[in-house]
């Protein structure tokens, strides 16, 4: 199969319409106009960025085994009611030596404060944070406190970032995963500041329910450099046309506050909705893209993934990439696929993070990123 019988077969809304011809033309138009989709439909509209009189405190700097150095770093948000500031922590852990700014690998965590001695949030997680592994290969890596700026609860959006900025809500209000990529951005903005960082080069990560956010995140906020969905699925790189795994009917209801509330209106009518998740992957392009599945996912049905990322190819040839290829066929377990611009693997063993899929990522990133 290739591209094209790729989105035959499966029904995708194209990404080009027959106007688009160019880079420029897909930047000027077609992009804007698929990014106003996503954001009215899916995720919800980002009220503001970057707000007025934001400070950031950088504390402790604490060396850890072989001399892998930590600062904690707290974005400070005024509150416009008057009442505390908004605080959304974040950990930066660089190698021994400082070589001046080096590229990093942000990712996206839970409320979780990864200490050199902590143990993974999750059972069996052992490598999910694998701050050792990503030092050793010269590279920051950043772990921001996503939690900080919106609870993962549906308590009427009344927490975090949501009381600071929100008027009345409506059905394109933004949901709990644009609030966490808003607090990406937000450490972004400090990682500006930041001496030992490259700005210019970070690569924006998560896994699962964060891995949707940070590909909203990447999706929304062209300064990442790089963006990785880990095992993301539904909402995230996973194609929701194939209702082989979860579906948006299904998750709009177990998770409402994730996405904005017009999203539940495409459950069981995926084949209508205008766009699909190759549309947000395709956000990325013409910078850095990965998805990454798990082959016994239970949530994901794994082609679904690697489809989305495939299915990228028209947006990256217009700035003379070919993606992943023209080629599609599901690679096999445990053999990325690196192409030009995307990459892709599917890793032995369940839904997760793990050591293997970090040394993938920046075998894909020492040469691109
Ligand atoms: C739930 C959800 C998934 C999500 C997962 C996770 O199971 O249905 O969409 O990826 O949680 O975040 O671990």
């Amino acid at each position: 199969m290739n591209v094209k019988e790729l989105y035959e077969s499966m029904g995708l809304p194209p990404l080009l319409d027959g106007t688009i011809r160019t880079a420029e033309d897909w930047e000027r138009t077609r992009r804007p106009a698929l990014l106003r989709l996503l954001e009215e439909q899916e995720y919800g509209i980002r009220p503001l960025e970057r707000p007025q009189g934001v400070q950031y405190t950088v504390t402790g700097e604490e060396t850890g085994p072989k001399g892998i150095r930590r600062r904690d770093i707290a974005v400070l948000i005024p509150n416009p009611h008057g009442g505390d500031a908004l605080r959304i922590r974040a950990y930066l852990y660089l190698p021994q030596e400082n070589a001046g700014p080096r590229a990093a690998f942000m990712m996206l965590n839970m409320r979780w404060n990864p200490a050199f001695d902590a143990k993974p949030p999750f059972p069996g997680m052992e490598n999910y944070f694998a701050y050792q592994a990503v030092t050793a290969r010269g590279y920051a890596l950043v772990s921001v406190n996503v939690d900080d700026a919106a609870a993962d609860a549906d308590d009427g959006f009344h927490n975090g970032v949501f009381s600071l900025f929100d008027g009345e809500r409506n059905a394109t209000s933004w949901g709990v995963l644009s609030a966490w990529g808003w607090a990406a951005s937000r450490v972004l903005d400090y990682l500006e500041t930041d001496p030992e960082v490259d700005a210019a080069r970070v690569a924006v990560l998560g896994h699962s329910r964060l891995g949707k956010a940070a590909l909203w995140a990447g999706a929304r906020d062209s300064r990442f450099a790089m963006v990785i969905a880990n095992s993301s699925g539904c909402g995230g790189a996973g194609i929701s046309r194939d209702t082989r795994a979860e579906t948006i009917e299904a998750i709009t209801r177990n998770f409402p506050h994730w996405f904005c509330g017009n999203y539940r209106q495409w459950g069981n009518r995926e084949h209508e909705a205008p766009f699909d998740q190759h549309t947000v992957l395709a956000m990325v392009a013409p910078r850095l893209l990965y998805v990454q599945s798990s082959a016994e996912d239970p949530f994901c049905y794994t082609p679904n993934e690697y489809r989305g990322a495939a299915a990228t190819a028209p947006v990256y040839r217009l700035y003379g990439y070919a993606g992943l290829g023209d080629a599609v066929a599901q690679p096999l377990i445990d053999r990325p696929v690196h192409g030009d611009r995307v990459g892709y693997h599917v890793r032995e063993g369940g839904h997760n993070l793990k050591l293997a899929d970090w040394n993938w990522f920046m075998d894909f990133a020492d040469t691109r990123l």
